[in-house]
């Protein structure tokens, strides 16, 4: 049966599979917009992606406002709300400690407080730099104790986007456990295009990677032989957020939505060049020099890359095996990734390359 679900971050490139993923199940599905007139743009986009716009509404507001900027309209049809899918963020690189808390920091606060009073169940979309403790004992955060943290020397260390989700994620917990409310947190690793169309959106660091590959402006592989950027596809990954919201054994669990069989680097730029017939690096960068080079802006226009964006490829591997057992217990399988790299590639190149040559 059908049940009212909110989603923030809904125009967004995960959130538009999800709104498509729950209204194809029959789901009404309500979307927090900063721009409510583009709901016929986002019905559109949700029937294409084989969802069912009609289902979709929009409600008016923005993260950055208090209770969301909510009208006492909408307030009241929220609280028919049985799940709220929190997505939206600002995610981009080179942003300050300021603007990217107001958003991702205390916009998750006020989506945790609205899930609570009302009852609501909060899925909370992460990241999987969260999961990996080497990474997070090193920028000074104990996950046992977080209220110890120095956030600014933290946002310092990993830039604005990253400190800011890490600091969203404790203090969700922290509404939702002071306030009694129930939270399941999923982490995606980097997410690739979906696994049957290669569907991606501009902007996303896949889309940059592929684009400097076409352009022939990444002429080493960053890192070593070990080092991999983990991926999950956008399907794979909303198949998981939507189940775990009604799974009443994951109230107060977290999933790390990662593929494990993700190719290393070089093999990921190797896989995505095979559909355009190009040729991929072979030889490494330091990671080092090339954080270092990319700390000269005109080499980081050049390179179209942010040092921040370096932080994701790394040499940590990471335990799956919940992942596995979640996705067993519902029948939800594990698409084959190199495949979806090749199509996600042959989309970029179709789509997102196209649009550079004509503009
Ligand atoms: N993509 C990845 O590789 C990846 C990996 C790990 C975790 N994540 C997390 O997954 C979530 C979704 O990522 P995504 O890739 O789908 O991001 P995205 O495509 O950049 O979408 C961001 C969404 O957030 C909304 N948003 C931004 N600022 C807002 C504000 N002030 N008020 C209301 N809505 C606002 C945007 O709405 P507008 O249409 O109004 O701009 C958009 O719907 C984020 O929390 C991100 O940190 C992503």
């Amino acid at each position: 049966m059908g049940v009212e679900c909110f989603v923030t971050g809904g125009t967004g490139f995960i959130g538009q599979h999800l709104v498509a993923y729950l209204s194809a199940k029959g789901h009404t599905v309500r979307v927090l917009m900063r721009r409510p007139e583009r709901l016929a743009a986002l019905r559109d986009q949700v029937d294409n992606l084989g969802g069912s716009g009609a289902r979709v509404f929009a409600v008016a507001g923005d993260l950055e406002r208090d209770n969301l900027g909510l009208s006492h309209a909408d307030r009241e049809v929220l609280r028919h709300v049985r799940v709220i899918f929190h997505l939206g963020a600002h995610f981009a690189w080179g942003l300050s400690m300021e603007s990217s808390r107001s958003v991702n920091v205390e916009g998750a606060k006020r989506v945790a407080l609205l899930a609570a009073e009302q009852k609501s169940r909060l899925v909370m979309i992460g990241g999987y730099m969260l999961k990996n403790h080497e990474h997070l004992q090193r920028i000074g955060i104990d996950p046992r104790s977080p209220q110890l943290t120095n956030w600014p020397a933290v946002y310092r260390h990993v830039g604005g986007y990253e400190g800011s989700k890490l600091e969203a994620h404790f203090a969700t917990l922290e509404v939702m456990s002071s306030l009694g409310g129930e939270i399941t947190v999923v982490h995606p690793a980097t997410v690739c295009g979906h696994s049957r169309t290669g569907h991606i959106v501009d902007g996303q660091p896949l889309v940059e990677l592929i684009r400097n590959l076409v352009q022939g402006k990444l002429t080493a592989v960053p890192g070593t032989a070990e080092h991999w950027l983990p991926l999950v596809t956008v399907d794979y990954l909303v198949e998981l957020v939507a189940v775990c919201a009604f799974d009443p054994a994951m109230a107060g669990q977290e999933l790390l939505a990662l593929d494990d069989q993700s190719p290393n680097l070089r093999a990921l730029l190797a896989e995505a060049a095979k559909p355009l017939g190009i040729k991929s690096p072979r030889h490494h960068i330091p990671l080092r020099l090339l954080k270092w080079l990319l700390g000269i802006p005109p080499v980081a226009r050049f390179l179209n890359s942010k040092p921040e964006a370096l932080d994701f490829i790394q040499t940590t591997r990471f335990d799956t095996a919940a992942l596995e057992q979640f996705a067993n217990r519902h029948g939800i399988t594990k698409p084959d990734i190199r495949q979806a790299l090749q199509h996600t590639a042959t989309f970029v190149n179709s789509y997102c390359l196209a649009q550079d040559k004509a503009r």
